[in-house]
């Protein structure tokens, strides 16, 4: 069977951890969209593991796919592999054919056209993540099967790069370097080919997959990044350039829907919000300066909200993991997680973080939003209708700060009062049950309720 793990809210809910958690019963990991611009956390046996692409299986020895709906980096992938190999591990990764290659142009155009921008940036972490994507739709990219064939790598390249230094150049007005060079990509992918022949890393995804489904084994289904920043379902244009919600699942790994639709789907939630980009918040607590629309230091909010921001992301350790951006803290936003229930179609939910919001006196909640003169409960459909909702705050009693370890050994009824009262509002809103609360970064600060593949 499959178990899908989905963001369901803006990226960074804990769902690296999760998917260590629960893979302990998988068989295979795979990741259905996304690139490098992920970063998710493994804390495994007192070692932090921060892996931006190679899927957090490989920590436990589960083999990785990387599926056909990623964007793939080799230089990236590489790196990973080998640092992951110095520290002692054997990571088994396989990568889809039909998955997109992010090549050097992309990276720096997603940098010059961010920078071009401006208030429409999206803040990206200049991966090259969206130029990929584009080329993907463009009917212009390069897929990992290309790298391995240098007829049709050569073909490929003398037909787009001069494209793309063309718009370099004549659009943007940069001065294209190596990365804009036919020959010199060239060489280097073909290289990049041929270790991932050697290493017999390819697969063709969907074949792989059913084939292991077919033979009894599990299949975990990573996504990265989160519904609200969906290129469909999220806070266009403030979004990644893929699908992190579920059907991206299917579509990027090459298993049916109803493959997909007969395993769980596990919504991640952050117990607050965390955003490390532009676009409207309309649950933030104070500002960073560069991310919040308008940001003058103050929000209007004085100070109390400033240091309520502070305390969260200090104790969240909410620095982009990654790229080490101070990420935006703001309270659970319900609305979007309503609309990331519906969009996802969640059978269960992992809750995380609950220990960071301990010792706070109260913990608010934007119930619904205002909206025109009336209360919504779930996210307009357009982002500059959303930056016009003001919260409606609901407020929890605080819950004290406690030995989380001890509690997660003992299981849900020693959580504190209060938190449980958070946790099951939560649940009874999405309709969905809590299958696992985060209390602390380490698979063993989990208290599991329930495991899917049970
Ligand atoms: P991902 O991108 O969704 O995998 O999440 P990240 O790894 O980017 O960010 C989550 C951060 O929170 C990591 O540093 C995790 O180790 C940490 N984390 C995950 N779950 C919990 C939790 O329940 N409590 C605390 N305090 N930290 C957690
Ligand atoms: P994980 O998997 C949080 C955000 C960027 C930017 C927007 C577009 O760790 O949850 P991109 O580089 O994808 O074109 O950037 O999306 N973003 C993330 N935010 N967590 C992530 O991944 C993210 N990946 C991209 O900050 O606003
Ligand atoms: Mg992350």
């Amino acid at each position: 069977m499959t178990v899908t793990i989905v963001g369901s809210q803006l990226g960074d809910e804990g769902k690296g951890g999760v998917v260590d958690l629960y893979g302990d019963a998988a068989d295979v990991v795979a990741r259905y969209q996304g690139g490098d611009n992920a970063g998710h956390t493994v804390v495994h046996g007192g070692e932090k593991y921060k892996l931006s692409l190679v899927p957090s299986g490989a920590v436990r020895g589960k083999v990785g796919v990387l599926g056909n709906g990623c964007v793939v980096n080799p230089e990236t992938l590489f790196d990973e592999i080998d640092t992951l190999r110095e520290r002692g591990l054997e990571p088994d990764v396989r990568v889809a054919e039909r998955a997109h290659v992010i090549l050097p142009y992309h990276r720096a155009l997603d940098g010059i056209e961010e920078d071009e921008k401006e208030d429409l940036a999206a803040g990206t972490t200049k991966r090259g993540i969206g130029p990929t994507y584009e080329d993907k739709a463009g009917r212009r990219g390069i897929r990992v099967g290309d790298l391995l064939d240098p007829d049709t790598l050569r073909e490929r390249l003398e037909y787009v790069v001069p494209q793309k230094r063309a718009l370099a150049k004549e659009v943007f007005g940069a001065d294209p370097d190596e990365a804009f060079d036919v020959d010199h990509l060239f060489e280097t992918y073909r290289e990049y080919g041929e270790r991932l022949a050697e290493e017999g890393m390819t697969v063709d995804c969907g074949t792989y997959l059913q084939k292991r489904i077919d033979d009894g084994d599990n299949v975990m289904l990573e996504g990265a990044q989160g519904t609200s920043i969906d290129i469909d379902h999220g806070i266009y244009p403030y979004v990644t350039s893929s699908n992190p919600t579920a059907g991206g699942a299917t579509v990027g790994t090459g298993l049916g829907p109803t493959v997909v639709g007969q395993g769980e789907v596990i919504g991640i939630v952050k117990a607050y919000l965390s955003r490390v980009g532009t676009g409207p918040l309309p649950t933030e607590l104070g500002g960073v300066e560069g991310q919040t629309p308008d940001y003058d230091g103050d929000q209007g909010a004085g100070e109390d909200e400033e240091e309520l921001a502070t305390y969260i992301r200090d104790e969240g350790g909410e620095y982009g993991t990654v790229t080490g951006r101070p990420r935006r803290v703001g309270w659970l936003d319900m609305p979007m997680l309503r609309h990331a229930a519906r969009a996802n179609g969640f059978t269960g939910l992992a809750i995380n973080h609950i220990d960071v919001l301990a010792g706070l006196e109260e913990v608010r909640v934007g119930h619904s939003y205002e909206l025109e003169g009336e209360e919504v409960l779930t996210m307009p459909p357009t982002t500059e209708k959303w930056g016009d909702c003001e919260a409606n705050l609901k407020s929890f009693d605080g819950w004290a700060d406690v030995d989380w370890s001890e509690v997660a050994e003992k299981g849900y009824e020693a959580i504190p009062e209060n938190a449980r009262t958070y946790l099951e509002y939560v649940a009874d809103e999405l309709g969905a049950s809590i299958y696992a609360i985060g209390v602390g970064p380490g698979r063993e600060e989990t208290v599991v309720v329930e495991n899917p593949y049970e």
